[in-house]
């Protein structure tokens, strides 16, 4: 985490005090580096810069409007799921040219929607969903570009939940499939199926897996050119692991130089959909210490943050590092202790942490880190709980990116009858 520096017993993001932001707009609060995606953007732009990709940020990872805006001002595309998506990417007027739509489960009017927008290729899926596309474009009188989402049954050794290109997974259509739809393409008239797209997974730390993954379409590629089929775009998706713990990733460019090689002959433009890798250790989770809870076991932190802020503790057991923003001097009786930073929420898989080694007291500040993918984006009002608020830092200054909910939000859509 870069941009996320220790300093005299406190934490800076960029230019700033960690506990001056959480005293001034409270806690739960996600703090977010500009400058960290601006910065992980480019890595990856550098690193396959003599492929010209069209790099197009996932914008499940981390959805905020300013995050969309500040990475499409740097010439990032966006890879949308849904209909929510695509009205962030209009909202940040992102060029048409540079969105790309993926879901197993497209309905007819985001379909609708995302052509009458215009974008550059919608990734599909299954045969049914091609049918619909073509149907829709048909009465749309535009011809789309699609790509194919192919699952090259490979498993990449992450979590279970996050692992996508597996042959289990209800993720794309086998090699096989997907070679016989190109070699009959002519029968959907209104679609130009031009790519090949594959996301095996997410969180995967090591090359391995993807170079798997690119041989096998590699290998599909070249089988179709030999029947007359050209491929003009190879999407490899997303999934570049981070450092959360003591995970040793690759770099883009040691996966770039691994990729390359196996793509550089094929001729096709290459798009990338990385979430993760930019957004990851690009921002915290700052919460508040409540209470301390001693058991005749164990002794609990309670914090201020829950499940419902960061889900993926609880989800998938997934570890993010825990600091205190204040040492304090450790006394043998807390050291002794090991600790689980839990939330308010009524279940007990509610847990931010487990044996942890911390000393804290109540009312202290507790940093979270590497939530700036998949944090905020994946929060919820569970327990009518009110969603945290977001913060950018720029340099030395901090903006409010998203206000904290209050009550009212919560009721604002139901109806008494
Ligand atoms: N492209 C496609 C088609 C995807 O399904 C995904 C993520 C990405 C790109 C971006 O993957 P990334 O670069 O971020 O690994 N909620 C889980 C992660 C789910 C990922 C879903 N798909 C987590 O918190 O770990």
């Amino acid at each position: 985490m870069d941009y996320f520096r220790a300093g005299r017993n406190t934490l800076y993001c960029e230019g700033v005090q960690i506990e001056r932001i959480a005293d001034k707009f409270g806690t739960p609060l996600y703090i977010y580096s500009q400058r960290s995606f601006i910065d992980r953007f480019r890595e990856i732009k550098r690193a396959f810069s003599m492929l010209n990709p069209l790099i197009c940020y996932s914008v499940k990872a981390n959805s905020n409007l300013s995050i969309l805006k500040t990475l499409v001002k740097e010439g990032a595309g966006l890879d949308i799921v849904s209909g929510g998506e695509l009205f962030r990417a209009k909202k940040v007027k992102c060029p048409a040219g540079r969105i790309v739509y993926s879901s197993v489960g497209k309905t007819e009017e985001e379909i609708r929607d995302a052509l009458d927008y215009g974008i550059f290729m919608l990734n599909v899926e299954s045969e049914s969903e091609l049918k619909k596309i073509n149907s829709v474009s048909g009465m749309a009188k535009r011809k789309v570009k699609v790509s194919l989402r192919v699952n090259p049954g490979i498993d990449p050794s992450t979590h279970a939940y996050i692992t996508t290109g597996k042959k289990e997974n209800k993720f794309g259509i086998s090699v096989e499939k997907a070679k016989k739809i190109l070699l009959e393409k002519v029968k959907y008239k209104n679609l130009d199926i031009s790519g090949i797209h594959i996301h095996i997974g997410s969180q995967i730390t090591d090359s391995a897996p993807f170079v798997k993954a690119v041989k096998k379409v590699r290998k599909l590629i070249v089988e179709l050119a030999r029947n007359k089929i050209r491929i003009r775009y190879l999407n490899l998706g997303g999934g570049l692991g981070i450092v959360y713990d003591k995970e040793k990733p690759q770099t883009a460019e040691s996966f770039a130089k691994k990729i390359i090689p196996l793509i550089a002959g094929l001729k096709c433009r290459i798009i990338l959909e990385p979430g993760r890798f930019i957004a990851g250790n690009s921002g915290i989770l700052i919460t508040k210490v409540l209470y301390l809870k001693d058991t005749p076991v164990k002794r609990f932190i309670i914090v201020d943050a829950a499940m419902n802020d960061l889900l993926r503790p609880s989800l998938y057991g997934a570890y993010h590092k825990i600091v205190p923003l204040f040492q304090r001097a450790k006394s043998y009786e807390l050291r002794a202790k090991l600790v689980d930073v839990v939330g308010p929420v009524c279940e007990s898989g509610d847990f931010l942490g487990k044996d942890r080694r911390l000393n804290v007291k109540e009312g202290d500040y507790l940093v979270v880190l590497g939530c700036g993918a998949y944090g905020f984006s994946m929060s919820s009002n569970y327990n009518s709980r009110l969603r945290p608020a977001e913060v950018m830092v720029k340099g030395n200054k901090t903006y409010l990116i998203r206000r904290r909910e209050e009550y009212r939000d919560l009721t604002a859509k139901e109806y008494l009858i």
